[in-house]
């Protein structure tokens, strides 16, 4: 009674009402979703005290570093490792009990020049680039063995068509990079959780090749424990449907399948089908820009919808679903107000540029306190 009692209340009012049934603090997204997943943020250096900190350990469970794992920062240069910042996350995330994964192993972007290079400033060789990737990933991993619990090994190897991207890695290695990586992530840390992420896997070619891929790996024995779907959306795509679909087939491998960096985007698309690469760019033009000055209440309230649906699509699915990672804290630090162009006042996450949970925030407590109670 007293449940059923808190549930309509969360129904119509919000977070206020939303108080687990032992006390009245209001509940958070790691205490509501717990039942069903973990629920992380991407963060940064900045984050690991202050406001940020607390809203970080008030709200969730779990942390990525958004960009200081990527070799071009904790792997300057070729003898050299910069640890500070990792190290710093590593110890927050250890002291507060917080699951923690790692961004990324190998990718196409954010690598320094001289990964693919050999000393006379050609391509480097087969030999030395698997050395370098295998030297890169076991100092890496082989440090947080054991505090870093999971590791995004690839990150986006397939173009939109599902077909393999031509990476310097590719280029060089060929397709077998990809079983390399998870190879030495797994000797540097036997326990780690190692994903394969990309963006726009929700779409059917891209899809079926991450399948494939994903298939392929598991056949030759390579030690894959899940695929990250990284969930940079929109408000109308990808659609329920589509996304359950993806979610379906993913778990369907026998695999983990993550969220791992969801964020939606209200401003206007400069581009079709854009999903996160990095390589497109845009002039600034106002009607890209529409709400520099704070985001209308109805468009609040439609992505407040949108956070709404995509939880409750998890949720159907949670029993795949290990864990939701937002890519960012606030909508001050998100990366969507620099690409594809930079000036841009954008509104994808949870909390505004004051730190102030926005309606998205409160739809998702209620759509998760509403599971949990039928749970
Ligand atoms: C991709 C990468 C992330 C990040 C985002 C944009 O999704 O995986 O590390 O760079 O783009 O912030």
């Amino acid at each position: 009674m007293q449940k059923l009692l808190i549930l309509s209340l969360a129904a119509t009012s919000g977070l206020a009402a939303i108080a687990s049934s032992h006390s009245n603090t209001p509940a958070s997204l790691k205490e509501v979703y717990a039942p069903f997943f973990t629920v992380g943020a991407a963060v940064k250096e900045t984050h690991f005290e202050g406001r940020e900190a607390d809203l970080l350990l008030s709200q969730y469970n779990s942390i990525t570093p958004e960009n200081l794992l990527k070799w071009e920062k904790v792997h300057p240069t070729e003898n050299a490792f910069f640890w500070d910042h990792a190290d710093a996350m590593v110890e927050f995330g250890t002291r507060n009990g917080l699951e923690i994964f790692g961004h990324t192993l190998i990718w196409h972007n954010q690598n320094p020049e001289w990964v693919f290079k050999d000393a006379e400033g050609n391509d480097a060789s087969p030999e030395l680039l698997l050395e370098r990737m295998r030297n890169h990933i076991h100092t890496v991993v082989g440090r947080y063995k054991g505090r870093i619990h999971g590791w995004d090994v690839v990150n986006e190897a397939l173009n939109e068509d599902g077909s393999m991207r031509e990476s310097a890695f590719y280029r060089i290695l060929g397709e077998d990079y990809i079983a390399k990586a998870f190879i030495f992530a797994h000797e540097a840390d036997p326990d780690a959780q190692l994903i394969y992420n990309d963006f726009n896997i929700e779409n059917p070619e891209k899809r079926a090749g991450t399948v494939r891929l994903i298939r392929k790996l598991l056949d030759q024995g390579i030690p894959i424990s899940g695929v990250g779907i990284q969930e940079h959306v929109r408000l109308d795509w990808p659609s329920r449907e589509l996304l359950s679909e993806a979610i379906a087939e993913y778990a369907a491998l026998g695999i983990k399948v993550m969220i791992t960096e969801l964020d939606v985007d209200v401003l206007p698309s400069a581009f079709d089908n854009q999903g996160a690469d990095l390589s497109l760019h845009a002039e600034l033009r106002d009607e890209l820009n529409p709400y520099p000055n704070g985001l209308p209440e109805d468009v609040h309230q439609a992505l407040a919808k949108r956070y709404g649906e995509l939880f409750s699509v998890y949720l159907e699915h949670a029993d795949a679903i290990a864990r939701v990672t937002l890519w960012g804290l606030n909508d001050g630090g998100s990366w969507l107000n620099h690409w594809p162009m930079r000036g841009r006042t954008s509104y994808p996450l949870l909390h505004d540029r004051n730190m102030e949970p926005k309606p998205a925030f409160f739809k998702i407590l209620e759509v998760g306190a509403t599971a949990k109670y039928c749970h």
